[in-house]
């Protein structure tokens, strides 16, 4: 069965407006849903939590069935939660809090095509043996072959993404997982690029951490890390010291109340979504922007250039001659908002040799978007890069 698209969007107040969005990638539109909730808990039980007060055992209750909502898509229990203001925030409490529990020699792979944040804070623990696990230069994946060789008897973490946030491809991360596990390692694994597109089972995966970004979700501007319980019980506390329970141990402060009530809202809407309709429809939108791409000349499409469900739709790409930002800034001025630049993902963009030439254009879609979205994104694109072909109209397919 298609995706309801246009049921599906009346349930986003912003896709209400006259502006295409494409930087998906970096933050998704939220749910109305979702905002309903943050109103509610603002109005009716914004007090301190407790309380043996009614308005304040209302507002616990608001709070804990966010982690409750989270734990249910991820089929953990919620103990095994631990939320915050960002991925990059709660990575760095992880590393802080796993500190201790590293020697002098010990060793932690990282890649060069993960997002900053989950590298970083590892390359950062005293007294670590740091191995970077490289990305196939052609292909921009990461092969279990290449980290084979790296991972020894010391290697306690590897820490790596499922999906990159510039190219969007796709990880086996139970596999890779299982590696890891072989040689006695455990895993931490970005998930920020691959869950707005897919179901998380981490269970299933096998995976030690998982961490990703309610905001890219649908959901509010807090992200969320799984850890499996036996593993989290054992890190030390980075909490005030007679905090010693989870997840208040490793969630130092509060959350933000008011927007942890939302979390129950975006999970209802994940729930009732058929994914095998949303790998289909996203596979057709990445198909039809990368069709287009492949047929310019100068441009040279980052990763996979052609769609499939192995990719999420994330599309990078770069210009001969051409500084990233002037691509932008034209497709700006047709209401279509894109991005340029590293992304976070640094190191990888200064193995493509990007750095000086304002990163990659990206554009990044999700199951909301339309075909009628992407053409405009085409057209803006054609008339920026090929203005003499830009009349002649891309084929039509048929809209998801
Ligand atoms: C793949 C990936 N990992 C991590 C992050 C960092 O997420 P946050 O903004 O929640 O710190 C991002 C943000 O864009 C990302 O794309």
């Amino acid at each position: 069965m298609a995706l309801d698209l246009s049921g599906l969007r009346r349930q986003f107040p912003a896709l209400d407006r006259e502006w295409t969005f494409f930087d998906n990638a970096g933050g998704s539109q939220i749910l109305g849903t979702a905002i309903d909730r943050v109103v509610e808990f603002f109005t009716s039980s914004n007090v301190q939590l407790g309380g043996s007060y009614a308005p304040s055992v209302l507002a616990a209750e608001r709070v804990a069935a966010g982690s409750q909502a989270l734990a249910r898509w991820l089929g953990c229990d919620a103990s095994e939660i631990i939320v915050g203001g960002s991925t990059t925030q709660l990575l760095a409490n992880l590393a802080l809090a796993m500190a201790p529990q590293l020697a002098a020699g010990d060793e932690v792979i990282v890649t060069n095509a993960d997002h900053e944040s989950n590298i970083g804070p590892w390359r950062r623990l005293p007294g670590v043996t740091v191995k970077e696990w490289r990305v196939d230069p052609e292909t921009l994946l990461l092969r279990a072959e290449d980290l084979e060789p790296l991972l020894s008897p010391r290697t306690r973490l590897v820490c790596f993404t499922q999906a990159s946030n510039i190219v969007g491809s796709v990880h086996d991360v139970a596999a890779l997982t299982h590696l890891c596990h072989e040689h006695g390692a455990k895993v931490v694994v970005d998930g920020v690029a691959y869950a707005p597109h897919r179901r998380l089972p981490v269970r299933e995966w096998g995976v030690d951490y998982y961490v990703f970004s309610l905001y890219k979700i649908y959901g509010p501007h807090l992200a969320a890390i799984y850890g499996r319980r036996e593993l989290l019980a054992g890190l030390a506390p980075i909490n005030h010291f007679f905090i010693d329970e989870l997840p208040s141990k490793l969630q130092p402060g509060h959350v933000p109340y008011e927007l942890m009530p939302a979390l129950p809202a975006v999970v209802d809407y994940l729930e009732a979504l058929d994914f095998a309709d949303v790998i289909a429809h996203e596979t057709r939108l990445a198909a039809r922007l990368l069709d287009f791409l492949r047929g310019l000349r100068g441009v040279r499409i980052h990763g996979a250039a052609t769609a499939s469900a192995a990719r999420v739709p994330t599309v990078s790409f770069s210009v001969d001659g051409r500084h990233a930002s002037q691509i932008v800034r034209a497709v700006d001025a047709q209401r279509i908002g894109i991005k340029h630049g590293d992304f976070y993902a640094r190191r990888l963009i200064d193995a493509l040799g990007l750095g000086d030439r304002g990163g990659v254009v990206r554009a990044s879609m999700v199951h909301y978007n339309t075909i009628e979205e992407v053409d405009r994104l085409i057209a803006a694109l054609a008339s920026e890069l090929c203005p003499k072909a830009a009349a002649i109209r891309p084929t039509a397919a048929p809209s998801g």
